[in-house]
């Protein structure tokens, strides 16, 4: 199999097939260093979390992977906790840098001495409809081609493979936010053990972290906001304005290591196949952060295809391939819904006047006093059930 990018998708992808048997060779455009300092989700699903150990790279995450059983939502100056584990039987969320989780992979590739190529230039995907498409890239100054029997567009949001796809063959679902966050990383133990999602009058925050000495910090801006409008100083005076509770919880202050802003939107392009092009992780949708799900989609997606090459390698079976975009739109349009409803009732929208600020307190106290209604985030923030049950990642 050929694999467009070496983000979650692509290196999952790569490592599961590599466990089943399967050739694959990985091209990526950007260098490893770029791959792995990218700064971008922490909070991986239950799934996610076993799939990782029974594939055998997980030691860093039990190491160093932050196991919450709760989460805080925070509205009118209170913070009010929902406990995911007693919940929703036992299960929890397990906060570990996507930089860790790609860096885990990217060591396990190597070890394989499996091909992987950085900095490759000039990618293109042709053949698709064909039984034999090509991957074709330049690589140290000189031409490859890969011939393969499918191609995996891991690519991203901004990569080549959707692209590839004749027009008409696709529909796009979208949704643009009139917002975007300002994220932080600073030098700070994390304050709480818990992650803070807050709904305050001036727009949203959430506290997190990625270790016990940083904390990780957004704040809901302009989706187009230069990051140099903000100095240091006025990004932790509105964090503290917006995060800081009645019993006068704070994040603790400290220096700020890294900021960038990143625009919000929800997109779904399907189907996720076109003959032998399978689309997975953000190539194929992006949702809004707030409810922590797009790595972990990224993970679910490569669990359903890595399964289905599976079966057409050992049975020449090619149902599961031909089920593929249907069984993983299912996931995602659920994980669509999750998150467009956690983004607009913690998010202040520019047209919004003062009965929906009301209606989404009302949302937000009904959340915190209903067992039911905490029963019902609390299951889909830890993860829904996955597709594809395995016992190893044999699978
Ligand atoms: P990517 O990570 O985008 O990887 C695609 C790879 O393809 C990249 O390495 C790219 O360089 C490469 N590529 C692109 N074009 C080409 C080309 N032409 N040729 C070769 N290679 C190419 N998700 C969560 O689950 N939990 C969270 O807490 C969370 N928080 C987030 C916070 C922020 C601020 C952001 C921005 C995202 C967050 N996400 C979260 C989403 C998550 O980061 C993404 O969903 C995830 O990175 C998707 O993985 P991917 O492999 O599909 O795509
Ligand atoms: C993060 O820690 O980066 C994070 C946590 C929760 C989210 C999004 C991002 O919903």
């Amino acid at each position: 199999m050929g694999i467009v990018g070496a983000g979650p998708a692509g290196l999952l992808l790569g490592h599961l097939l590599h466990l089943n048997g399967i050739d694959s060779v990985i091209v990526e455009n950007r260098s490893r260093e770029y791959v792995i300092d990218r700064v971008r989700a922490g909070v991986l699903e239950q799934g996610t979390v076993d799939l990782l150990n029974a594939m055998g790279v997980g030691a860093g995450l039990q190491r160093a992977g932050l196991r919450h059983e709760g989460l805080y939502v925070s509205f009118r100056g209170s913070r009010h906790r929902i406990d995911l584990a007693e919940l929703t039987g036992g299960k929890a969320i397990t906060v570990y840098g996507q930089n860790e989780v790609v860096r885990d992979l990217i060591d396990a590739r190597t070890a394989t001495q499996r091909p992987l190529y950085f900095e490759a230039d000039r990618v293109s995907i042709g053949g698709l409809d064909s039984s034999s498409p090509i991957i074709g890239f330049r690589h140290g100054g000189a031409g490859h081609e890969v011939h393969c029997d499918f191609v995996a567009g891991c690519d991203g949001f901004h990569g080549i493979c959707r692209p590839s796809i004749p027009d008409g063959a696709l529909t796009v679902y979208e949704r643009v936010y009139p917002f975007g966050w300002l994220g932080i990383l600073a030098e700070a133990p994390p304050s709480s053990d818990e992650l803070v999602y807050t709904c305050h009058e001036r727009g949203f925050a959430l506290f997190s972290m990625r270790s016990p000495r940083v904390t990780r910090l957004y704040l809901q801006t302009l989706p187009d906001e230069p990051i140099e409008n903000w100095s240091d100083d006025a990004i932790w005076d509105e964090m503290l304005e917006r995060m800081t509770t009645r019993d006068g919880w704070r994040p603790t202050v400290g220096r700020i290591i890294q900021k960038s802003v990143t625009p919000m939107r929800s997109f779904v392009a399907a189907p996720m196949r076109h003959g032998c092009l399978f689309l997975a992780g953000d190539s194929a949708h992006i949702v809004p952060p707030t409810g922590a799900k797009g790595l972990n989609l990224a993970a679910s997606d490569v669990l359903v295809l890595a399964r289905a090459m599976k079966v057409y390698y050992e049975h020449g079976r090619r149902d599961r391939l031909d089920q593929y975009s249907d069984t993983c739109l299912r996931r995602v349009w659920k994980a669509q819904r999750f998150s467009w409803w956690m983004t607009s009732t913690l998010h202040r929208s520019p047209d919004q006047n003062g009965f929906d600020h009301q209606r989404q307190i009302a949302d937000l106290d009904y959340l915190t006093s209903s067992r039911a209604a905490m029963t019902s985030l609390a299951e889909q923030y830890v993860g829904l059930p996955s597709e594809v049950s395995f016992d190893s990642a044999g699978l």
